[in-house]
């Protein structure tokens, strides 16, 4: 059955997947089929056509969609956990940029990515939507090494032409743009698994005359687009200084064709977003990568969550490594759930915190929509898969799969571990 044998098989085991923001429908000692790459369902009973296929048993294991990081940067990943102890404009000024700017050297990118890409083939994380740094040759690089795990993922040369030190700012919006266009053309068709997409960094450090000629390239190219957004007070005071003529942070994107509507973009954090904003995210189908972690460590904020899925916006979760301190995804949904119930009562009780199937829903299907039919074991999706043994998180407790699946959020780094990981039916792990 299938032609591709390697990629069509049985998986057998406590099978748990969002059928909703609000749901998630578990399973025990039940099969996904995956065929070619892409689930057939679940089933209590293997279908009789079925039979045929490998059988990978995990009987006791939990067997969840991939998560999805929609927000993270590469090159920030050598001080994570380190200078936690300044807001976002200084912290860049700080920590990042200065990092940021030895990328130019190719051998330090090189040693830097393969920790970078080794932890996170490892991690839960199945796909992801990367920050580089401005410099081809390394952003190239990192292309090269991500392409190698297995992994799907956007990898995005940074663009940025003002308000950045000398060491880390292109010459002008026509260097930016032609060394984009450059790497476009090098990499757009080179991969099976990643993929370019354009990455302004943030208003701030992008002129309007740049902010144009990317979203030309957008129409030429047709790629997606990633960038930051209402992150921080200090820097949407910042965004109305530099585009007096913007009614809101989000208008100085969509201006230029950049917050999304004819390709997927995605901005990271929307904590303080306005009426105005929201709307036009809506509009566009703009995605929304909340990052609670770096939302807490750098003092952002907490971004209203529950309002933009009451609203039906598209919301995924990402580490943001490093104003984040870790890849990890689990750790993405128990703060997400942390930081709503903190929002809720310091800052707003007309919307409830986010419970735990929502959370998951976000780090799955929320984000995996971002990259197509991702992040469910419904029929037709892309088999993405995470195998997870939690027998060594005890208790003398009988817990429900559910439960198995919140703890993991919760206790993953006390002994929980991940045996196998699939990416469009491809094992990566
Ligand atoms: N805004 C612009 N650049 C960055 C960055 O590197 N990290 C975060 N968290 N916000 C940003
Ligand atoms: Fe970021």
């Amino acid at each position: 059955m299938g032609k591709n044998t390697d990629r069509s098989f049985v998986l057998r085991g406590d099978i748990c997947y969002s059928t909703s923001p609000t749901h998630l429908d578990a399973r025990r000692d039940a099969h996904v089929v995956c065929v070619d790459g892409v689930s057939q369902g679940v089933f209590d009973t293997l279908p009789e056509k079925y039979r045929g296929l490998p059988l990978v048993d995990c009987t006791g294991k939990l067997v969840t969609p991939g998560l999805n990081d929609i927000h993270l940067h590469a090159p920030q990943y050598t001080f994570r956990g380190i200078a936690m102890d300044l807001e976002l404009l200084d912290w860049l000024n700080t920590y990042t940029f200065p990092e940021e700017g030895k990328y130019r050297e190719l051998a330090y990118a090189s040693t830097a990515y393969d920790i970078f890409v080794d932890d996170l083939r490892r991690s839960a994380t199945t796909r992801a939507v990367i920050f580089a740094t401005l410099h081809v040759p390394a952003t190239e690089l990192l292309m090269d090494k991500l392409e190698k795990t297995g992994l799907k993922t956007y990898v995005g040369k940074v663009n940025m032409d003002r308000n950045s030190p000398d060491f880390l700012c292109e010459d002008s919006a026509a260097a930016s743009l032609d060394a984009t266009r450059a790497w476009i053309e090098k990499t757009k068709g080179a991969y099976r698994n990643t993929l370019p997409i354009l990455t302004p960094r943030f208003t701030p450090t992008c002129s309007d005359e740049l902010m144009k000629g990317l979203g030309d390239l957008v129409g030429e190219y047709g790629l997606p687009v990633q960038s930051h957004l209402s992150e921080n007070l200090s820097e949407i005071d910042w965004v109305k200084g530099l585009c007096p003529w913007s009614t809101c942070y989000g208008q100085t994107y969509k201006h230029f064709g950049l917050l999304g509507g004819s390709t997927k973009t995605v901005m990271a954090h929307c904590v303080y977003s306005t009426d105005e904003e929201i709307a036009l995210m809506k509009q566009a189908g703009t995605y929304i990568a909340h990052c609670p972690q770096s939302n807490m460590f750098l003092s952002s904020g907490i971004a209203p969550i529950k309002r933009y899925l009451d609203e039906g916006l598209n919301v995924g979760l990402g580490t943001d490594v490093a104003g984040g301190a870790n890849l990890s995804m689990f750790r993405a949904i128990s703060d997400a759930v942390g930081v709503s119930k903190l929002r809720w009562r310091c800052v707003d009780q007309s919307f409830a915190p986010l419970t735990i199937q929502e959370a998951f829903y976000l780090a799955t299907l929320g984000g995996g929509s971002f990259f197509g039919k991702v992040g469910s074991f419904a029929e037709g999706y892309e088999f993405d898969a995470l195998v997870l043994d939690d027998s060594g998180i005890r208790s003398v407790r009988e817990l429900d799969i559910a439960q198995r699946i919140e703890r993991f959020a919760y206790l993953s780094s006390e002994g929980g571990t991940i045996t196998q990981k699939y990416v469009a039916g491809v094992r990566v792990l």
